[in-house]
């Protein structure tokens, strides 16, 4: 692969990532790196994020989302991120939280976006790239990230979609590393009829894991869970990795 025709956020991200950049190409402003591998989408809501039409809705729908309901990505403080430190946000649909994690992390800093739609990636590169903003393509049930590569991570509505939650939350658990924090945040529902919502949630093959299973799954990796909470319509997660000691 010739990196000098990357753009510059990109090529920043190339160090911390595996071996898998052999097989990666530049598409529409982003570093593709399942090139060789066409995913099955988890079901019709994934289908929907991987089409055009479904990604041209999400944007407005977000934006009117993030209007009605408070807190719909962690306040920067919660992620503890440094000036100049590395974000990783997986799942970042249109680029929107990428940009703002950008701007949170500075020019020196590096936000990072990975998603499985090449839609979704089309509009974030087109619309966030900059110097210190890059998207690549891979799941996040199999980061192409060094161990302990990035300063914080994000999955903001995100692990619904995804089959392998477990395997998820693993890959976001290795790929932070000492001290740094992983924000989850879910649709969740934990009032009465939950079950119900949960299954109606299903047929549309969404699987909405509770704040206890993640905050379990992620004390299971090692890490310490800072807070763990569900206020409809979102559960959140937030947890750290311990630092190491000298
Ligand atoms: C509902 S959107 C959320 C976008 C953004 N995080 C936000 O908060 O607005 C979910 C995104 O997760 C992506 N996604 C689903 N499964 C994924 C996987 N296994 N690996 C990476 N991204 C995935 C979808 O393509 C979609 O863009």
């Amino acid at each position: 692969m010739d990196t000098t025709a990357l753009p510059g956020a990109v090529r920043r991200t190339l160090p911390l990532l595996t071996g898998a950049r052999a097989a990666a190409s530049l598409r529409d402003g982003y570093l593709d790196l399942l090139d060789t591998e066409e995913p099955q989408p988890s079901g019709p809501v994934q289908s929907l994020w991987e089409s055009r039409a479904g990604t041209a809705v999400y944007e407005p729908v977000q934006a009117f989302a993030r209007k009605v309901v408070a807190r719909l990505r962690p306040p920067a403080e919660r992620l503890h991120l440094p000036d100049g430190g590395t974000v990783l946000d997986v799942g970042c649909g249109p680029g929107t939280v990428t940009a703002e994690l950008g701007r949170d992390v500075g020019p020196r800093g590096l936000a990072i976006g990975v998603d499985l739609s090449r839609s979704m990636l089309r509009r974030a590169a087109d619309a966030h790239a900059a110097a210190n903003v890059g998207f690549l393509r891979a799941d996040v049930t199999n980061l192409p990230l060094r161990d302990a590569s990035v300063d914080a991570v994000t999955c903001l509505m995100v692990l619904q979609l995804v089959h392998d939650q477990e395997t998820a939350l693993a890959e976001c658990a290795r790929v932070v590393a000492p001290g740094g924090r992983i924000a989850v945040l879910q649709p969740g529902y934990a009032g009465p009829g939950a079950g119900v919502v949960a299954a109606v949630a299903g047929v549309a093959g969404l699987r909405m894991p509770g704040h206890r299973a993640i905050a379990a799954t992620l004390r299971a990796h090692g890490l310490t869970v800072v807070e763990s909470e569900t206020t409809a319509p979102v559960a959140r997660v937030l947890a750290e990795k311990p630092a190491e000691r000298s």
